[in-house]
């Protein structure tokens, strides 16, 4: 080594070679840290930065978000204030921002949330159609999935009876079995998923529906991992994050496993569109995609699906164990819910107008979405196009992340649960739609408001509602002795659901014919 610093074989100057190499590799590090010094958002003058004590701002955004705008709140009631995350100062606005919002077209959600995700990376495919489809994907699920939502209840009602009985057909009568609640609930809504995305064939592939599963329990986690790394640094820091690599490799397999597929619909679809005829409706997201995209060009099907996989499983699975857990916490539900959906069923079948008609199921699911959601920030935006100019003259301007703080009386974990409270709100004149579960708007925000409103909360009710009457009415449910209450966490603004919480089952004979309730 000495020998080849000194060697003036290799040198410019009369300075060896070597020595060049050393002082600009000693550069590097500097010139990267000016680098983000200087293309770092700063955060915004004149609005006071929350922290929490003891801890580095970004990792109190990153692991304690609840408590963090807590504080702000208290610190800064009816003001807005900013927090640190990983990537850049956030903008928290006070509740009386939510309709001007709600009603501007320079605040966009994709870009928020997206736009923070490393959706260049190879393994975050799913990501990358997001951010490419900004609009496409949301107009797909509201369009065209809302659309054929009365024609697949029959099958998403087969389906769950079918996965129900392949998670819990071997359990033994008369005798109570323990099985782990999230992990359950989970599988049921990525078979809907799968059935309703890609059919019957690829719902049935278990390879398959275990990885719609996998890929979004490690894409999401693995993303914000990434988040604690400079963005520059993130393409060299993925090949060394465990998460990371099981991205790329279950984003592999996920290509692997259903571009055939995908090509196949991807034929039809294009066949029936160039003769003039609309797609099937029914199981065929491919369809939809090809229908709806005025672009065309090089959307990318299979992305789309696994963008489909981090928006709507494990969401809709977290809120399904939710909505059971807290059944089994206050039993005298089961009996309640168990009667409506017999009569219901009865009366309708297995139709949307029966899950229409499911109002103590729909107050349960609300008053768990309360629970879950009502402490976090909501309707996340970016600022886009242009300044945002509030009417009091606050000015955010283009390129800042904002959202918006719940409403000050929503207390979440610290109200008792009571889903009556759903059902006296319906019955007031007009009110019935406002507070239904699917309901987004000023009053009920969990969802989202306005135009970025979540668009795959119908389907979700669905999903919800179809898998609960079956799971009520074949099977009991108790809680072991000295049940947990499970943690509803957050990572940044993302509801996150980790729960070994293990709850009993016994089978029962379901009063009505669960595969044609109809008489
Ligand atoms: C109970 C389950 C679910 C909950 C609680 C939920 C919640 C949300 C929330 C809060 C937003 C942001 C809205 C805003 O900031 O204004 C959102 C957006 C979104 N959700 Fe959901 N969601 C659920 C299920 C689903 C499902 C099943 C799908 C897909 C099939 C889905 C797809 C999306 C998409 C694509 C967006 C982005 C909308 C846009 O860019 O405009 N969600 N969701």
């Amino acid at each position: 080594m000495i020998n080849f610093l000194h060697n003036t074989a290799f040198s410019l100057a009369g300075i060896p070679l070597a020595i060049y190499t050393l002082v600009c590799l000693a550069a590097v590090p500097p010139i990267l840290w000016l680098y983000r010094f200087a293309t770092r958002q700063q955060p915004l003058r004149g609005v006071p930065i929350v922290t929490l004590d003891g801890q580095k701002p970004e990792e109190g955004w990153y692991a304690k978000p609840r408590e963090l705008l807590i504080k702000g709140r208290k610190q800064y009631p009816d003001q807005p204030f900013q927090v640190l995350s990983y990537s850049g100062p956030k903008l928290v606005l006070p509740q009386r921002y939510l309709e001007e919002v709600r009603d501007s077209p320079n605040a966009a959600f994709a870009p928020y949330v997206v736009g923070d995700m490393p959706w260049n990376l190879p393994g975050f495919d799913g990501f990358l159609a997001m951010y490419k489809h900004q609009s496409l994907i949301p107009e797909v699920l509201r369009v065209k999935l809302t659309q054929s939502l009365g024609l697949i209840t029959e099958g998403l009602a087969e389906e769950g009876i079918m996965v129900t009985e392949e998670l819990f057909g071997k359990l033994a009568p008369g005798q109570w079995h323990n099985i782990t609640l999230l992990a359950e609930a989970t599988k049921i809504i990525s078979r809907f998923t799968a059935r309703t995305m890609l059919g019957e064939e690829m719902a049935h592939d278990p390879e398959y529906v275990n990885l719609t599963i996998r890929y979004a329990g490690v894409a999401f986690p693995a993303a914000l991992q990434l988040r604690r790394w400079p963005r520059y640094l993130r393409p060299i820091v993925q090949y060394f994050t465990p998460l990371c690599q099981k991205a790329r490799c279950e984003a592999r397999t996920a290509r692997k496993l259903i571009t055939k597929e995908v090509e196949r619909r991807e034929k039809l679809a294009r066949a029936a569109i160039a003769a003039g005829q609309k797609v099937s409706k029914t199981h065929d997201s491919v369809g939809w995609v090809l229908e709806q995209s005025k672009t065309d060009g090089k959307l990318d099907l299979v992305g789309f699906q696994l963008a489909i996989f981090t928006a709507g499983i494990h969401n809709t699975g977290g809120h399904l164990f939710t909505a059971l857990w807290y059944i089994i916490a206050y039993p005298k539900y089961i009996q309640l819910l168990r009667e409506e959906a017999i009569s219901v069923l009865k009366e309708y079948g297995w139709t949307r107008q029966a899950l229409g008609r499911l109002r103590l199921q729909d107050a349960v699911h609300r008053e768990c979405l309360r629970i879950l959601r009502s402490n976090l920030a909501t309707a996340r935006r970016q600022v886009v196009k242009g300044d945002l100019k509030f009417s009091d003259g606050f000015t955010i301007p283009k390129g800042r992340n904002f959202v918006v703080m719940p409403p000050a009386d929503y207390q979440g974990e610290n109200e008792p649960f009571y889903p009556e409270r759903w059902i006296e709100k319906r019955a007031g004149e007009g009110q019935a739609n406002k507070h239904a579960f699917v309901a987004a708007n000023i009053e009920n925000q969990e969802f989202g408001v306005g135009k970025h409103a979540c668009p795959g909360r119908w389907f979700a009710n669905d999903e919800m509602k179809i898998a609960l009457c079956i799971l009520l009415l074949r099977y009991e449910w108790k809680a072991p002795p000295g049940m947990q209450k499970p943690l509803f966490a957050a990572c940044e603004d993302f509801p996150t659901f980790e729960s070994t919480v293990q709850v009993q089952i016994t089978p029962r004979e379901p009063e009505i014919d669960l595969a044609c309730p109809k008489i």
